[in-house]
């Protein structure tokens, strides 16, 4: 065994670091990435494989070393050299002409300029270089004093461990999650049943707080660099930041010098139509004065700088009357606020309910019952209240008050620690039995038409169906019998349900519901095992091995199919004659672990057939070539994707080779 490594190993690191730090930099600073989420992590093992085995080739500034250590006790607190002020707001043109006024009136005959640039909807956060090293990591804190979260800091991919110069400076920026990001999370919320996170910024926030970097790294958090303490090595803030975007920080492309209030505004009005374009929150623009002298003669007041402000969007949204705020119980018990609104067309749709996430979220917006509010619809499909429009309050309205117990099943609610939500902790609760039945029923799920909400409430409270497993003793007489319901519905249902005998394994698990298994997460699971049986056979530590699959999910899967409920669950469906195991057709994948490149014309397949065909086979069909890239398809008049495989040395194949190689026989 190899103690201390030779030369060729040296060069190895050095040369897969160069290589991450690249793709970082393509995916982050440039979005233009060359390779997929996996490649790059692929490259990422790599390195720390090559670490492990020699660990004195394990720097600090090594891109495996974003998320170092152990999860900490608590955060230390850093004072801030330079306070890190807050920003005054305005909301409207005069306020904003008013601020124009008191600048110039301060700077009598001089030229000002402003820099104005986009307010992120995330944290405020420091950063310190020595000698070009990140060394210290803070959050802002009250101004004066933070906390020290330099552990979690580094797990944000856009900012540089270490800069190319030998610089010792501190920039300060904003920390915050892209739309897509926040999302995503809130699906594999949604997969657990949980709570929903409120909005990108709060969980930005509530992220950074976190002790297990670990975790922090999986949510893949984002920052924008807008500004840094540089003594006087800088004239102005825009030539600042020209060169901390040279240095490699993510300085945003969207900023503009003004030389008038009159220019002010119209970027204010660009912004203000273009920003649900952007992949991140803003909630506003920041117009500063640009000249550091400038700045300097205008200075502070305790709180926030003379020679900035904010201009906050206004609130959008159509108006409508909230009429009463009730509680929704989910499949697993959580207790969702959600209003109930007099109908208003938004978006494209009329909307009569929107979720108000929790009580903090109520109290925050101090959303009451009659209020007059702003209903939005986001980039999402859920509609939000905005705000509440204050004018409009009745006068005897009061806070609204969560109700103790469960309005479905009476239970008293329960909290636990971690969560802001309340909870039914209840399983035998109708509303969590409906939950669980309309969840295995969903499109997503078996698929099970003509099964909807009417109806499964029904079915429940006559205690025709307990669990899922019910629904496939049913029997025409159990069905006619209920309201609304003919003999052909009755007759179509039961057809539904037996079409849907025929879904696939990977469906069944995800609509049975275990907490933390989503969609993709059952198809993962379902490949990596192949059955139920060898599920449940697998421990948490076998289970948390698969790709994708961490230990929660591992844990959540062992729990549930611990469970003598879900014993009795599978036995009946099982009974039922549902797919419990993979399709050993589905098994063969001939191309599992392969990336291909489509392009070109292609002649007897459209592009989407052959790429179902592809991935059929188990490859990942990407977009671009790249050196990971293991086949191209090229098609008539391919351009520049072939060349590229060419240069990289790419095997390119016609579209006649498809057939071979979807039958695995060219690997
Ligand atoms: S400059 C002394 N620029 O807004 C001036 N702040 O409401 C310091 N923010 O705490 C701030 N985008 O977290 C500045 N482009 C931007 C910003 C920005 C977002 C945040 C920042 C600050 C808060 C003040």
């Amino acid at each position: 065994m190899a103690t201390s490594p030779g030369p060729k190993d040296r060069a190895r690191a050095e040369k897969l670091r160069d290589e991450i730090r690249r793709h970082e930099r393509l995916y982050y600073r440039e979005a233009r990435p060359e390779i997929s989420d996996r490649e790059f992590d692929d490259l990422l093992k790599r390195l720390e494989e090559l670490e492990a085995q020699f660990p004195e080739l394990r720097t600090p500034d090594s891109p495996t070393q974003r998320v170092g250590g152990e999860p900490l006790e608590g955060f230390v607190s850093v004072a801030h050299d330079v306070p890190m002020l807050s920003l005054a707001n305005t909301y409207n043109e005069d306020e904003l002409r008013e601020f124009d006024r008191r600048v110039r009136e301060g700077l009598p005959n001089e030229t000002v300029r402003y820099h104005v640039e986009l307010k992120f909807d995330g944290v405020a956060v420091a950063a310190r270089y020595v000698g070009g090293v990140l060394t210290l990591g803070a959050t802002r804190g009250d101004g004066r004093t933070g906390d020290d979260i330099t552990s979690n800091l580094r797990t944000v991919r856009d900012l540089p461990l270490r800069l190319d110069e030998d610089v010792t400076l501190e920039v300060r920026g904003e920390v915050y999650l892209e739309r897509a990001d926040f999302d995503r999370l809130n699906e594999a919320r949604a997969a657990a049943d949980l709570e929903l996170y409120v909005n990108p910024r709060n969980t930005a926030a509530g992220t950074l707080k976190l002790l297990d970097p670990k975790i922090v790294a999986e949510r893949r958090l984002r920052m924008f660099v807008y500004g840094a303490v540089a003594g006087d090595t800088f004239e102005s803030h825009s030539q600042a930041m020209d060169r901390l975007a040279e240095l490699g920080f993510p300085v945003d492309g969207n900023r503009r010098i003004c030389d008038s209030v009159e220019e002010v505004l119209e970027f204010v009005e660009h912004w203000r139509s273009h920003r649900r374009e952007l992949p991140y929150e803003t909630d506003g623009l920041v117009v500063k004065v640009d000249s550091y002298r400038h700045q300097n003669r205008l200075g502070a007041t305790s709180k926030a700088p003379r020679w900035a402000i904010a201009y906050k969007f206004p609130a959008e949204g159509q108006p409508t009357r909230l009429e009463a705020i009730q509680v929704q119980i989910g499949r697993m018990g959580t207790a969702t606020p959600v209003a109930h609104l007099e109908p208003v067309f938004v978006g494209g749709s009329t909307v009569r309910r929107a979720t108000l996430h929790n009580l903090d979220e109520i109290r925050r917006k101090d959303i009451r019952e009659g209020d007059t509010v702003l209903v939005e619809k986001g980039g999402d499909v859920i509609p939000k209240v905005a705000a509440v429009v204050m004018d409009k309050r009745p006068k005897d309205s009061k806070p609204w008050r969560f109700p103790r117990k469960c309005p479905v099943c009476g239970t008293a609610f329960v909290k636990e620690e971690t969560e802001v939500a309340y909870r039914c902790p209840n399983p035998e609760c109708a509303a969590q039995r409906e939950g669980r039945i309309g969840h295995f029923a969903a499109r997503d799920g078996m698929d099970i038409e003509g099964l909807g909400t009417k109806l499964i409430e029904q079915l429940v409270a006559k205690d025709l169906v307990r669990d899922v497993g019910d629904l496939y003793s049913l029997t025409f007489e159990d069905l006619v019998g209920l309201d609304r319901m003919g003999e052909l519905s009755a007759r179509n249902l039961l057809d539904s349900l037996e079409r849907s005998r025929e879904r696939p394994f990977a469906r069944v698990l995800f609509a049975i519901g275990i907490r933390h298994v989503g969609a993709h997460v059952a198809r993962v699971l379902a490949e990596a095992k192949g059955s139920l049986a060898a599920l449940r056979e697998s421990t948490v530590e076998e289970l948390s091995e698969i790709h994708e699959v961490g230990e929660t999910v591992a844990a959540s899967v062992v729990d549930f199919l611990g469970r003598k409920e879900s014993r009795v669950l599978i036995g009946k469906l099982e009974k039922a004659g549902l797919r419990l195991e993979q399709d050993r057709a589905a098994g063969a994948k001939p191309l599992a672990g392969q990336t291909v490149v489509l392009t070109g014309t292609l002649t007897g397949y459209t592009r989407n057939q052959a790429a179902q065909l592809l991935r059929d086979a188990g490859a990942r069909v990407a977009g671009s070539v790249s050196k990971t890239t293991n086949w191209v398809v090229a098609g008539e008049a391919a351009g520049s994707k072939l060349k590229k495989a060419q240069d990289l040395g790419v095997p390119v194949l016609g579209e006649a080779d498809l057939p071979r190689l979807v039958a695995g026989e060219l690997s």
